[in-house]
């Protein structure tokens, strides 16, 4: 593979390998070589706290040089054509990572672009998320073929990385929101077609029923801010508190992927409790994204 625009596009065997990886650069994190005298670029359409640090730390632990972009820059698809940018970016770095709006923007990027490109979050999806989760339920001792995962909240692209991760793995992926925000449809067959497990439901309850991960998500995601009145009236019922939790396994673990807004989407006693795995989920960002960019461009 040249990219990593989605996890729909690899398999469960690069899955699992790139999930040893990390667990290996997270066991013996330190100073390495695999990108020395290499460039990654790091577009950035939207805010970030961790996709920045993990990518910019990621690098410099790998021995490469991050260079951080704005679209002050760039201006994608106004100044110049995503095509040529592609082109032209190919001849100075070795590696993008992208955080954009239009996931056409990625995929275009990865089309045109000579070098990897990674998907660093779309309004569609956010594959390099979904990896650290899998990867922090894994070290949590879940199993990801036989695990139960409640996805509570927006079926945004969060939800659609977890909808295609369930296309290579065996877990049971339950979805549990307001209708209307249902994830994406065409992913949702794919990921059937795949032999996935995965039910769309809109009970908190039937959703969290005896999960061994229950995750959630923020109600209004960006780009989404003109909605976010609407959005918390209808999305107030799927709040991950301690009455919801208590209906999951008792040894169940809470994900998110933050940035959190605490006391909407996730009360203060679950963030903050003894199952939560929400500040190790951060961490692993980091090592799951260092395997991806050894895999893809420290060869
Ligand atoms: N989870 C995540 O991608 O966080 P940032 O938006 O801060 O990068
Ligand atoms: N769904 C959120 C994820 C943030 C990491 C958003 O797109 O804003």
């Amino acid at each position: 593979m040249k990219d990593f625009i989605s996890i729909a596009d690899i398999d469960r065997t690069k899955m699992l390998q790139l999930f040893e990886l990390a667990k290996r650069l997270k066991a013996t994190r330190g100073p390495r070589s695999e990108l020395t005298g290499k460039t990654v670029a790091l577009i950035f359409h939207k805010p970030s706290l961790r996709t920045r640090v993990s990518f910019e730390v990621g690098v410099a632990e790998l021995g490469g040089h991050a260079m951080y972009i704005t679209d002050a820059e760039i201006k994608m698809g106004q100044r110049e054509s995503i095509h040529d940018i592609g082109k032209v970016m190919s001849r100075y770095v070795h590696g993008i990572m992208i955080r954009t709006f239009a996931h056409s923007n990625a995929t275009g990027l990865a089309a045109a672009a000579d070098v990897p490109v990674i998907n660093g979050l779309t309004d569609l999806t956010h594959p390099c998320q979904v990896m650290g989760d899998i990867l922090t339920c894994i070290e949590r001792g879940k199993d990801a073929d036989g695990m139960v995962v409640a996805f509570i909240g927006d079926g945004n692209n969060v939800a659609n990385s977890w909808v295609n991760a369930a296309g290579n793995l065996g877990f049971e992926l339950r979805i549990g929101g307001p209708s209307g925000h249902e994830p994406d449809a065409g992913l949702l067959e794919a990921a059937r077609a795949k032999g996935a497990s995965v039910t769309v439901m809109h009970d908190p309850v039937k959703a969290v029923s005896g999960a061994d991960v229950v995750y959630t998500d923020v109600w209004t995601s960006m780009g989404q801010e003109g909605d976010a009145e609407e959005r918390e009236a209808r999305f107030r019922p799927f709040q991950v508190n301690d009455e919801l939790l208590s209906h999951a396994r008792p040894d169940a673990i809470v994900l998110h992927c933050l940035p959190a807004h605490r006391n909407d989407e996730i009360t203060d006693a679950v963030m903050d409790g003894p199952q939560s795995a929400v500040f190790d989920e951060a961490e692993n960002r980091l090592h799951v994204q260092k395997a991806i960019m050894v895999d893809l461009i420290g060869g």
